[in-house]
């Protein structure tokens, strides 16, 4: 591969995802991309560049090649425990019995089953309309998430009541449930596009995916989160992300937790308030 390859291969990944590629990634670059020239049987990155500009069917395999997908069922754990102990006792007060989150950059499906197995006991179906919206940029991991099969192996984070509750075994794998896989329902959405869905959200998880994007990205992406998200919504970032000299709109509340700050613009009233 060389620098003008790379220079090639970074730019377009830049304008299509928002990721940025510095220098230090060239190797997890060329590795990846390695695999989609040998199924293509191609010999050279220049060669590739050439068939990516050529061909629109392309540009799937090659964002699907460049994201990493790292993920895990009730990673930070401390999240879903905040859901549980704090927004649960509230949210179980209203009226509206509606209640919306979405996982902006979902993965592989762990993060919104985690975030659906912590709400499903206390919102049954019969009486809450809950929705989990599970997006990601990736198709591939979407088609993993929505098979909702994972290795046995990947529920040892899990309390074992909650394994054993929602989770059956098939084929050597563990499945979810239909009772937790009806609650959420995944799309493709790239969060530098435009999003169709109206909100408002009660919350949304948005986490380890800001890490790859550069302020100007990460500033517009949080501006159109506090647009989609209720005055009395909440906002889950990952664990080495922050919201400092990225957004005025919100107030860190917890362990990389935000609210919405008071007087802050809802995109959805248009007011300040
Ligand atoms: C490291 S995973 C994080 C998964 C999960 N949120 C977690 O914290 O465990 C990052 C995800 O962001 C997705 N992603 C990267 N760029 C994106 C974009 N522009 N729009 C939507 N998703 C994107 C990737 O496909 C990947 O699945």
């Amino acid at each position: 591969m060389t620098q003008r390859d790379f220079e090639f291969i970074r730019e377009l990944a830049y304008n299509q995802t928002g990721i940025v590629l510095p220098e230090r990634k060239r190797h997890m670059v060329y590795s990846r991309l390695c695999r989609r020239l040998r199924a293509l049987r191609m010999r050279t990155f220049f060669e590739y560049c050439g068939y990516l500009q050529q061909e629109p069917d392309e540009m799937g395999h090659f964002i699907n090649a460049l994201t990493t997908n790292l993920t895990a069922f009730f990673r930070e754990k401390h999240h879903f425990h905040y859901v549980r102990d704090h927004l649960v006792p509230k949210w179980q007060q209203r009226r509206s019995r509606r209640l919306r989150v979405w996982s902006s950059a979902c993965s592989t499906g762990e993060e919104p089953y985690s975030l659906a197995m912590t709400l499903a006991p206390f919102f049954p179906r019969t009486q809450w309309d809950l929705k989990i919206l599970a997006t990601d940029l990736d198709t591939n991991v979407l088609t993993k998430a929505e098979a909702g099969f994972y290795p046995p192996e990947t529920l040892e984070n899990l309390p074992p009541t909650l394994a054993e509750q929602y989770f059956t075994a098939q084929g050597g794998m563990a499945k979810v449930k239909d009772s937790v896989r009806e609650l959420v329902f995944f799309r493709q959405l790239n969060l530098l596009e435009s999003w169709p869905m109206q909100g408002p959200f009660d919350a949304i998880f948005c986490r380890n995916v800001l890490i790859y994007f550069d302020n100007p990205t990460k500033k517009k992406i949080i501006q159109k989160f506090r647009q989609l998200l209720s005055d009395d919504g909440y906002l889950f970032i990952g664990h080495s992300e922050t919201l400092h000299l990225i957004s005025d709109d919100f107030d860190l509340i917890g362990q990389t937790i935000y609210k919405p700050r008071i007087g802050s613009i809802s995109g959805l009233n248009g007011e300040r308030k």
